[in-house]
């Protein structure tokens, strides 16, 4: 038992470590030790000050057809735990993510995320950025959408032709791995765009569905409330979105850390 949990731990760690000691070294301090010690990251999780990085941004520039979709993914590692938005020619594509507000995220928190934006009717030249937060720390990436006008086809003929095309969900936000206190409580986001209504649920670390209990739920927003975190509720949320046109689904690793 002991061995499969490090063999799970250490498969969650090795990415976000990764990202950890890119930051540590662009900081000039040697933070992180060098090897992937499965207890390294939550042991010096506290010590590490807040900070927020944009992993792996979206690409400068993108080319599509009019009336085509595209997808812009940004994945952001911070502490506390960082949220992601998006800004078209610097205007807000949605509403600030309330539930974050209403359930602080707690300090010490640290965790990957993944945003994406789903693209759907841009003008040339037009700028998406993903704008990464965790506590007061802000990093921003931008991305110049350029689009390749196709002189066979009207652009009335692409845009219908989009209307009419089904499409299934797309996962927009959500944490790829995070650490968290026993005991406090975490929302993992599982944010979504689809085309008509959708239908969100969860898979626990047991991959059992999340239902009828108290201290985990899936909230109307179709996130996911762990309250009071126990060691034993360490591993992968999966979230699964559907609509008539087929489904998205997404893994959370949850790491729950001794408090020191
Ligand atoms: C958790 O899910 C991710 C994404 O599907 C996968 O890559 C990873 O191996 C899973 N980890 C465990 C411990 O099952
Ligand atoms: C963020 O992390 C990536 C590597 O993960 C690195 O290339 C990039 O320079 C970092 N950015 C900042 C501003 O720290």
């Amino acid at each position: 038992m002991i061995n499969l949990v490090s063999l799970l731990v250490a498969a969650a760690l090795v990415s976000l470590q990764c990202g950890f000691e890119a930051y540590a070294q662009i900081e000039g301090k040697n933070d992180l030790d060098n090897n992937l010690q499965p207890n390294v990251v939550p042991v010096k999780r506290r010590t590490l000050r807040p900070f927020v990085n944009i992993s792996d941004p979206p690409p400068k520039s993108v080319r599509i057809a009019p009336g085509t979709r595209a997808e812009l993914v940004c994945e952001v590692i911070g502490k506390p735990a960082p949220n992601a938005q998006w800004l078209k020619n610097g205007q807000p594509l949605s509403d600030y993510d309330e539930v974050n507000e209403i359930i602080s995220i707690h300090p010490s928190s640290l965790a990957r995320l993944t945003s994406k934006v789903v693209v759907t009717a841009a003008a040339n030249g037009d700028e998406y950025t993903c704008v990464g937060t965790a506590g007061l720390k802000q990093q921003m990436a931008t991305t110049t959408v350029f689009t390749v006008e196709d002189e066979d086809e009207p652009n009335l003929f692409t845009l219908e032709a989009l209307f009419r095309k089904p499409t299934k969900p797309v996962i927009t936000e959500y944490y790829n791995e995070i650490f968290q206190d026993i005991g406090s409580s975490a929302v993992l986001p599982c944010r979504y765009h689809s085309v008509g209504k959708a239908q969100v649920f969860w898979l626990d670390s047991r991959d059992e569905l999340v239902y009828g209990n108290s201290r985990i739920r899936v909230l109307p927003t179709g996130d996911l409330l762990l309250t009071n975190i126990r060691w034993e509720d360490m591993g992968n949320y999966t979230c699964t979105v559907k609509n008539k046109y087929g489904k998205d689904s997404v893994a959370t690793f949850l790491y729950p850390a001794k408090k020191q």
